[in-house]
């Protein structure tokens, strides 16, 4: 049989980094398989406080997956039927999708130029008499500006639900990002920069009406056994997910450097005249789950580097409003240039905590190359 050569430069490599955790990581799953206890047992609760801790919030709430943390921030809100929910147009389906799972109507707004977060610029025209919520997403790890969004909705009584799906550790004002508004979403998925054996999420919050409420909710609506008060869901992380990820948790601090120790190799051995690279907003504390750069010629580059053994990855092809499931939306009928623009240009380079710095050099060696080949941007 044909082998496969696996690519020099992957641009996720979890062997790599399970191999060295796995005496650690199978102990705790043996621990866990001898308490018996799958459910949200010890290691969950545990992992709760310290997930909540790093957030700077008081409660954490164990679910079964970041878009679940989504939905079931907005229902501990009461958002629902009639209500709208201002989202970036740009961010992964699930931002949006939670909001139609809670019954509401996302509505669709451009995105910062520079930092492809949520523009508050485009929030404001957004505005309506039905409008609830607002969710920032602090993409590929860096910080919405929490600031003027806090502010916009403090003065129109919004809640803020954060995306912070791709940026445990990020830190906004020198504040961790997940406890700035209402609730924070974050999301356990393998390839997130904390993630699990499989699918996992919490939502964190200082609120405690709203931690009892998810609480609830992700209990099919019980607070007593065989007792059930409303519809909710069966969202709970189980154990075996929590064990692994209190392995991997004393590891995040450093992963996340060296995610940013990747970025500054990156920005000073890239050509910032042939491609736009990543921009960090004065005040973001950025954690790189991913480095996007921008060019017309993505595809090209990719099919390039593919080629020289260097895998790279699209997030996203499409913008929300591009997407048949949204296309629908009355918000989606509006202009968004910038995120229409990101959609076609931007290409996420490997910066991974497993990506060595000899790896990330030559992934810039053969884009430079690339480029000396060709005219100009
Ligand atoms: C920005 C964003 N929001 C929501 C989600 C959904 O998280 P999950 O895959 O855990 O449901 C993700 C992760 O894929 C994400 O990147």
């Amino acid at each position: 049989m044909k082998k496969i050569a696996s690519p020099q430069v992957p641009f996720i490599n979890l062997p790599a980094q399970h191999r060295k955790l796995q005496a650690h990581i199978l102990a705790a799953l043996e621990r866990t398989l001898a308490g018996a206890h799958f459910i949200l047992g010890p290691e969950t609760q545990a992992l709760e406080k310290e997930i909540a801790g790093l957030c700077g919030a008081r409660f954490g709430l164990g679910l079964n997956s970041g878009t679940d943390a989504l939905l079931l921030s907005l229902r501990a809100l009461e958002v629902g039927p009639g209500d709208e929910v201002i989202v970036p147009d740009f961010t992964f389906m699930a931002t949006a999708s939670a909001v139609m799972l809670a019954g509401a109507t996302p509505v669709l707004a451009d995105v910062d130029p520079v930092t492809y977060t949520l523009s508050p610029a485009a929030v404001k025209k957004c505005l309506t008499r039905r409008t609830r919520a607002i969710v920032p997403v602090h993409l590929y790890g860096q910080a919405a500006d929490m600031t003027r969004l806090l502010a916009l909705a403090r003065t129109h009584r919004l809640a803020v639900v954060e995306d912070a799906c791709q940026a445990l550790g990020a830190t906004w004002q020198g504040k961790p990002v997940g406890a700035l508004g209402d609730a924070g979403c974050l999301s356990f998925f393998p390839t997130k920069n904390l993630g699990g054996i499989g699918d996992g999420g919490m939502v964190v919050t200082n609120r405690p009406e709203l931690a009892a409420r998810v609480k609830r909710l992700r209990n099919h609506g019980s607070e007593e056994k065989y007792r059930h008060l409303e519809l909710g869901y069966n969202s709970r992380l189980d154990e075996v997910q929590s064990a692994v990820l209190r392995v991997k948790l004393p590891q995040l601090k450093r992963w996340n450097q060296q995610r940013r120790n990747l970025a500054g190799l990156y920005a000073r051995a890239l050509d910032a005249s042939k491609l736009v690279l990543p921009a960090v907003r004065a005040g973001a504390g950025h954690v790189y789950h991913q480095y996007a750069v921008q060019t017309d010629l993505r595809d090209a580059l990719a099919v390039h580097l593919k080629s020289r053994g260097v895998e790279t990855a699209v997030h996203y092809p499409l913008a929300l409003h591009q997407q048949p499931i949204f296309a629908r939306l009355p918000s989606a009928r509006r202009l968004f240039p910038v995120a229409e623009k990101l959609a076609r240009r931007v290409l996420c380079l490997p910066i991974t905590p497993e990506t060595s710095p000899g790896q990330a050099r030559r992934v810039a060696r053969e884009i430079n190359a690339f480029f000396d080949h060709k005219p100009s941007k």
